[in-house]
């Protein structure tokens, strides 16, 4: 039972929904090719939720039962005052009506905020990495320096927080280099997860949180993780490891290592029956899916009804009610067919 008293929300299919993901921002000190076009038209302010804002509302799912928070952007370290929001979510920790605060980034501003994330009750975070290559960094990212990146990456490991590496597989790319990455991170003890790059559209881009307008995957450079994980196969030895929480990434032991891989499909969907997330974007639009179109305006909700918590739960349990039973990236979900036979034109938006 959540700590305000209240049965977790459940959705239709009986799957309880403990974690939230909150896009703070649209913006983002990188251009990353697969992610955003050079040139970006950011949100209006406006039309993006205050700190205040986000706070409510992620008190909001806390009393509703969320015990596991992940920040995330655009990049959310770039957002002014960020660190207050943090500081100010961070005590739902210390009255255990929070699991898990987080946060994903890109870490270039790590450095500055290691410490304070740590001091904020933050224990881990995923930073995006796909390469280890200060060049091909500056291709994939455009705007984006390495070295700021690997002092984050250091700084945070110092402060005490753990590190995931995700990184996005590209062929022709850093295909050259996984092993590299494999084996940095087994040196480092971070967690590396790869992650099959997305077709581009109109959708919610992952951990983007919904910003991606622009970028641009080619076909040549779609890497199906099963042909990754071949090719990993070949240096290490991969264990799988038990499906472990409502994630979408199935996890593997590197035995010469000892450190985990991960791999994650956005085109597969086995793990649709165990998912136990919603996202929310940064105008506080809520996706019951990420690959499905419905979603709630909760800032419409919570600027209509200022002050009035109920409304808001109310709202929140009803969209919850609303939870698909899965995406609709393939046509038969039934169909037991390898991820490799499923070409990224198929999800679109
Ligand atoms: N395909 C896969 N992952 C993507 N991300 C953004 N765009 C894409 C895409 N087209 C994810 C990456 C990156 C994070 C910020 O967003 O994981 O690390
Ligand atoms: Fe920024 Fe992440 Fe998108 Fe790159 S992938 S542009 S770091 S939000």
């Amino acid at each position: 039972m959540p700590a305000s008293g209240q049965p977790p929300l459940v959705d239709p299919f009986g799957r309880s929904i403990r974690y939230l993901r909150v896009s703070v921002t649209d913006r983002c000190d990188f251009r990353c090719v697969y992610c955003m076009a050079e040139e970006m038209t950011f949100l209006p302010k406006a039309e993006v939720l205050s700190l205040e804002e986000l706070e409510r509302l992620c008190g909001a799912f806390i009393q509703t039962g969320v015990r596991k928070l992940r920040l995330t952007g655009g990049e959310p370290l770039v957002r002014r005052g960020i660190m207050d929001l943090i500081r100010r979510l961070g005590r739902h920790l210390d009255t255990g009506s929070l699991d898990e605060l987080t946060l994903t980034t890109n870490g270039s501003q790590l450095a500055k905020y290691a410490a304070e994330l740590y001091a904020a009750g933050v224990r881990r975070v995923n930073v995006s990495l796909d390469t280890l290559d200060p060049d091909r960094f500056q291709a994939i990212t455009r705007w984006g320096k390495l070295a700021p990146v690997l002092d984050g990456i250091k700084a945070a490991k110092e402060a005490g927080l753990s590190v995931k590496i995700n990184c996005v597989a590209l062929r022709g790319v850093n295909d050259g280099e996984v092993h590299d990455l494999v084996a940095w991170c087994g040196r480092e003890g971070h967690d590396l997860t790869f992650i099959e790059v997305m077709p581009l559209g109109d959708m919610d881009s992952g951990d983007a949180g919904g910003t991606n307008q622009g970028g641009t995957v080619r076909a040549d450079q779609y890497w199906p993780l099963s042909m990754l994980r071949a090719e990993l196969a070949k240096r290490w030895t991969l264990t799988d490891l038990p499906i472990s929480t409502g994630g979408p990434a199935r996890y593997a032991r590197v035995a010469e290592t000892g450190g985990r891989v991960g791999f994650i499909t956005p085109m597969t969907h086995n793990f649709c029956e165990s998912c136990n997330r919603v996202r929310l974007t940064c105008t506080g639009m809520l996706y019951m899916c990420l690959g499905q179109d419905d979603a709630a305006d909760l800032r419409a909700v919570m600027r209509g009804a200022p002050g009035d918590d109920d409304t808001l739960l109310a709202a929140i349990k009803e969209a919850i009610a609303r939870k698909p039973k899965g995406h609709d990236f393939i046509i038969d979900r039934r169909q037991k067919a390898p991820a490799v036979s499923r070409h990224m034109s198929v999800t679109g938006g």
